[in-house]
């Protein structure tokens, strides 16, 4: 058997909505208040898509960036992948626009649909990819904007969630380096705890769903939260085993930005110092599949993550799924 050709991020890129909804901004909207907001959750504010902003727009701005980063041409991309449950439109897929404002003509394209772990997702089908030689550089787009789908009037929900893209350039990187393990996750029996009960090909569009507000997202967050806190310390736990690590070796965490309390308790239950856990939380809330990529590209543009840093990723979303990567930066 051939030799795996080792893979790894070749840069980073970003791109956040300009509107911004603070907390206080919310308690005019629900009932609620910044003090619980912050106490249950850790987030103060959240960027929400406006005007001509979309998701595959989003992404292709974060995609330009990394792709500058990484020194490369469009038509150096062999396979886009935007992992999102919230493509512009459902029939194309996103990847399919964003390939097309590159002008990404060399580049196959698919949108990856796993909750919040798609970035995890489709860094783990990135790798392999490059690791079987079939593609040379890959671009993975993790972007949600979730506004749209989540329920204004539901203090349960709307509170959590906001909208942006982050993106990353995968490709050859030298032997040590790169994305050492990874292992995804899912259990459909749980799909009930977060999901969308409309616009689905079983419930499609009609009056009766659009006024049963069917098409914004319903979440059992206490569940969901349980749930959350085993997974994410299980999952890098194992996959720090594939890679012949263990969690005290970690230099950072990159965990999903869903509720600082779950990053918290695993970052206790991982003995990792807070100040190894990388969280930008307050500022966006959950963007779903963008937080990753973009709290990765914040730790560099910071320079709290340098070249050698192992470190951790680790998410959990709808469906549900879970995952974990570990990484020689
Ligand atoms: N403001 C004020 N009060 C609120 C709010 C709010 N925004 N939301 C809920 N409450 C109230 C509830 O009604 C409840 O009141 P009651 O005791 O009178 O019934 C009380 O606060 C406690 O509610 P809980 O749901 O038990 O609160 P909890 O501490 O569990 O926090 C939260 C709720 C923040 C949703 C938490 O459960 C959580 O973060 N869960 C995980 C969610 C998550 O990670 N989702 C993303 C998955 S990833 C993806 O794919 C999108």
């Amino acid at each position: 058997m051939s030799k795996n050709i080792p893979a790894g991020i070749l840069a980073t890129g970003k791109a956040l909505p300009v509107g911004k909804i603070t907390n206080y901004d919310l308690e005019n909207i629900v009932d609620t208040s910044n003090d619980w907001i912050v106490e249950r959750t850790g987030i103060r504010e959240r960027r929400i898509m406006t005007g001509d902003e979309s998701a595959s727009g989003l992404s292709t701005r974060a995609a330009v960036i990394a792709l500058e980063r990484a020194g490369l041409t469009s038509a150096e991309i062999d396979m886009i992948i935007v992992a999102t449950v919230t493509p512009d439109q459902t029939l194309p897929s996103a990847a399919c626009l964003v390939q097309d404002k590159l002008g990404a003509f060399n580049a196959s394209a698919f949108d990856l649909v796993a909750g919040c772990t798609g970035f995890l997702y489709g860094l783990d089908v990135a790798v392999r990819y490059i690791n079987s030689g079939a593609a040379r550089h890959v671009l993975l787009v993790g972007v949600d904007t979730l506004s749209p789908i989540v329920d204004w009037q539901d203090r349960n929900t709307c509170v959590l969630f906001g909208d942006g893209a982050g993106a990353v350039v995968l490709g050859r990187v030298e032997e040590g380096r790169g994305v050492l393990a990874s292992k995804m996750y899912s259990d459909g029996s749980k799909a009930n705890l977060l999901y969308i009960p409309a616009g689905g090909s079983t419930r499609p569009a009609t009056h009766k769903t659009v006024e049963g507000r069917g098409h914004f997202i319903k979440m059992n967050g206490p569940e969901v939260f349980k749930f959350a806190v085993t997974v994410m310390v299980d999952s890098i736990n194992e996959v720090l085993a594939l890679a012949g690590h263990k969690a005290t070796e970690l230099d950072l965490l990159a965990p999903h930005q869903a509720n600082l309390r779950i990053i918290n308790f695993a970052c206790k239950r991982l003995k990792m110092k807070p100040e190894q856990v990388l969280i930008n939380i307050h500022r966006y809330g959950n963007m779903s599949s963008a937080a990753i990529p973009v709290v990765l590209d914040e730790a560099i543009e910071e320079g709290k993550l340098k070249a050698g840093d192992l470190i951790g990723l680790v998410s959990f979303g709808a469906g549900l799924t879970w995952g974990a990567a570990v990484v020689r930066w």
